[in-house]
Order: structure tokens, then C-alpha cells, then sequence
């Protein structure tokens, strides 16, 4: 089976546009070809790496305790041959449960080591896709720091590609309807393509 990881980072759940296009590209999915796992790091009660946090994963880390639970989610994230996340643009950039889960995936070890030249992805992912839906306009702006900050995060981690997926100025006066509708399009060809 070929493991595809969403991370849900959907705070609206079921008002949620973002929510439409993940739905579309799991429903796309040939569920005898691909096993899919689903994490929401807010429902997980995922913690920012505060000092105490920090203390224990370096204890873990020094006794090299990779298999321990405390990594699981890291080590699903290193295994899965795609990783979608879906989040809508917040302040520029997306919501803060899905830094929280990158700091809890980001595991020297598992997810990427550190070499003489630098870092080193570990991870055996193929695509990162990013799921989006916007306010307003903002593709191929630098004002898009969501899909910037995931673009560089796929070479730390080591994935092949970086595709994103965005419907846009849903909030500014049009029939988000539209826009929506063809995003979830993309999304089920990417699935096509997969
Ligand atoms: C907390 C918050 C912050 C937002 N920040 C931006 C922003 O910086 N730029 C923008 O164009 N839209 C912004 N929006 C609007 C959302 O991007 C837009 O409504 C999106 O479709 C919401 O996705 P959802 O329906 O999946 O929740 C923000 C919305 C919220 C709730």
C-alpha cells in the first residue's frame, strides 16, 4: 500500500472551503492502491516546543531513542510517500497548529540529519502538496508566505516536488463558488496524477 499523510489544519472543519479541497483529493484516491492517515494537530492537542518539551526530546535524541512514542509522528510523516496539507491563509501565512505540528515533525534523525556540507533530508516523500484557499489575491506574490516558507521546507525534509493548490480572493466580493469548484478540480487531477 502507498501511504498518503494528510495534516488537517482546517480550524473551520465544516465550514471550511480548505476542508472542500482535501475532501476532493481523498475522495479521488483509489483506497485499494493507497492507505491514508489523517492528523490534526489541534485535535491531537499538539504542543509549541517550549523549554520543558525541548528538555525531554533532547534527552530522547541522546539516548537515541528514536522509536519512541514521543516520534511517532515524525517517523509517519518521514514514511509517507505524499504529505498533503490542508490549511487556509492566515495572516499571510497559515495557521499556527501547522507550525506546531512542523516543530514536533522536524526530528534530527528521522526527518532530516545534520552533515558537514548541512542539512539532509530524510524523509521518503515524493510530492508536499499544499491545499489552500485565500481571502484574497496573492499567487506568485511574496506576500504568500505559506507556500514560500513549504517550498524550503521540502528541500530540508528532502521531498521531490512542492505543489500547491489554492482557490483565491474568496473574500473579497465574487461568488467564492467559482474558484472553490476549480481548485477542487486541481486537486482531483493531482490525484490523477499520483
Ligand atoms: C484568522 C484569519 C486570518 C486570515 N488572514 C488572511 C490574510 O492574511 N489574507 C487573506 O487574503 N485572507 C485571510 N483570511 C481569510 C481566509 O484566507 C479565507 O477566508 C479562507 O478561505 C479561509 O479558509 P477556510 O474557509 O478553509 O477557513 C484570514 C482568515 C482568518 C480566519
Amino acid at each position: 500500500m502507498r501511504e498518503i499523510l494528510l495534516v488537517d489544519c482546517c480550524m473551520r472543519r465544516e465550514l471550511s472551503r480548505t476542508a472542500r479541497l482535501a475532501r476532493a483529493f481523498m475522495a479521488g484516491l483509489d483506497r485499494e492502491r493507497f492507505h491514508v492517515s489523517v492528523v490534526r494537530p489541534d485535535e491531537e492537542r499538539m504542543r509549541p516546543m517550549d523549554g520543558a518539551l525541548l528538555r525531554e526530546r533532547d534527552r530522547l535524541l541522546a539516548e537515541g531513542a528514536l522509536d519512541s512514542p514521543w516520534f511517532d509522528y515524525a517517523r509517519q510523516f518521514a514514511a509517507a510517500e505524499h504529505v498533503v496539507f490542508a490549511a487556509p491563509f492566515w495572516d499571510m501565512s497559515f495557521p499556527a497548529f501547522l507550525k506546531v505540528y512542523i516543530e514536533n515533525i522536524s526530528v534530527e534523525g528521522i526527518t532530516f540529519r545534520t552533515t558537514e556540507t548541512g542539512l539532509k533530508g530524510l524523509c521518503r516523500g515524493r510530492k508536499l502538496i499544499l491545499l489552500t484557499t485565500r481571502g484574497g489575491y496573492y499567487d506568485g506574490t511574496d506576500m504568500d508566505q505559506a507556500s514560500a516558507y513549504l517550498k524550503t521546507l521540502k528541500e530540508f525534509y528532502g521531498f521531490e516536488e512542492f505543489i500547491c493548490v489554492a482557490a483565491e480572493g474568496l473574500d473579497t466580493g465574487i461568488d467564492p463558488e467559482r474558484p472553490v469548484a476549480q481548485a477542487e478540480a486541481e486537486a482531483r487531477a493531482l490525484v490523477a496524477s499520483l
